[in-house]
């Protein structure tokens, strides 16, 4: 794992980016409502980060980056929002603190749709304290879910076959390359198997056409081929690349026929704005990625 001094120098902004983000500082005035001065948010935003940061050195939590709502952004807002209104449920794989549950439902969505999950369970009392909603948010949280794990995706699991949608913001690129397929097809199966179900997120990707591979120096060394221990490589995907892989991790249609399609639009500077993550990520033209897999 990477140490606390690398990884605040490269991946570690002091202040919240509330001016840059107007909807993250109304979506926690709707929840704290005496916190209409935005300034005065600002030092319970860093300590609930700190706090954050101290589990884990995550760019994302360095850099604010989970203030920014990557849904939203997609065309397909408007349908995820509707389809909860009727009924239907949506899993937020890899949720961090739920913001973007709490977004959707700010946004007109019942919270009773809403299922959250991430491996690590110690986000969701941070999440408490910054939108004091227990009273009000009737949805789900599930800790300790490894998505790598068969028990949370096979048959006999809970989850199985449960979800009408499945979201996953700046997740993907956290598993090696040679998995991510794996990961895919393991999401797949907590979807219902009807027509219309769908997967869809974002992460940071690329201009380049065929993508852009370096060494992770944020994730723990894996061992090699030849038993040593090495960085894990880091793939920024490009639209091409991400449509293959969601292509590649239902091939031979077991999993039924999809409808794949891809995006990108410029990377949100406000929250990477370090010399430091400049100066890495340099060669990598780095896009905001979006992508959506729909059940035909
Ligand atoms: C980079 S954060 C993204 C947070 C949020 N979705 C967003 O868009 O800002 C990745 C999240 O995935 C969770 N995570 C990492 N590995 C996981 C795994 N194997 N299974 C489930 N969740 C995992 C982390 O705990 C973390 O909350």
């Amino acid at each position: 794992m990477i140490d606390e001094a690398t990884a605040k120098s490269k991946y570690w902004v002091e202040e919240p980016p509330i001016h840059a983000h107007p909807d993250a500082v109304s979506l926690i005035q709707h929840y704290r409502p005496e916190l209409q001065d935005a300034e005065a948010m600002i030092p319970i935003l860093k300590d609930i980060r700190l706090k954050a940061w101290k589990i884990k050195y995550y760019p994302c939590v360095g850099l604010w980056h989970f203030f920014k709502f990557g849904m939203t952004e997609m065309p397909i807002y408007p349908e995820i929002i509707e389809r909860l209104k009727q009924g239907q449920r949506i899993l937020d794989m890899g949720c961090f603190m739920g913001l973007d549950g709490r977004k959707l439902v700010v946004d007109g969505a019942p919270s009773e749709g809403i299922t959250n999950m991430d491996l690590e369970d110690r986000w969701f009392p941070l999440s408490y304290d910054l939108f004091k909603d227990e009273d009000e948010f009737k949805g789900e949280f599930f800790g300790g879910c490894d998505i790598n794990d068969e028990e949370l995706f096979g048959e006999g699991s809970i989850h199985r076959h449960r979800y009408d949608m499945i979201y996953i913001g700046y997740f993907i690129h956290l598993f090696p390359p040679t998995r991510q397929s794996q990961i895919i097809n393991n999401l797949v199966q907590l979807l219902k198997p009807v027509s219309g179900s769908m997967l869809f997120g974002n992460t940071a990707g690329t201009a380049k056409e065929n993508g852009y591979k370096m060494k992770a120096d944020f994730a723990p060394p894996i061992k090699n081929e030849k038993g040593e221990m090495e960085r894990q490589d880091f793939v920024f995907h490009s639209t091409k690349t991400v449509v293959g892989l969601m292509a590649e991790a239902v091939r031979g249609g077991k999993d039924g026929e999809w409808d794949i399609t891809a995006d990108k639009a410029i990377f949100d500077t406000d929250t990477s704005p370090t010399k430091a993550f400049s100066l890495h990520f340099k060669d990598a033209e780095i896009v905001e990625l979006n992508f959506c897999m729909k059940r035909k």
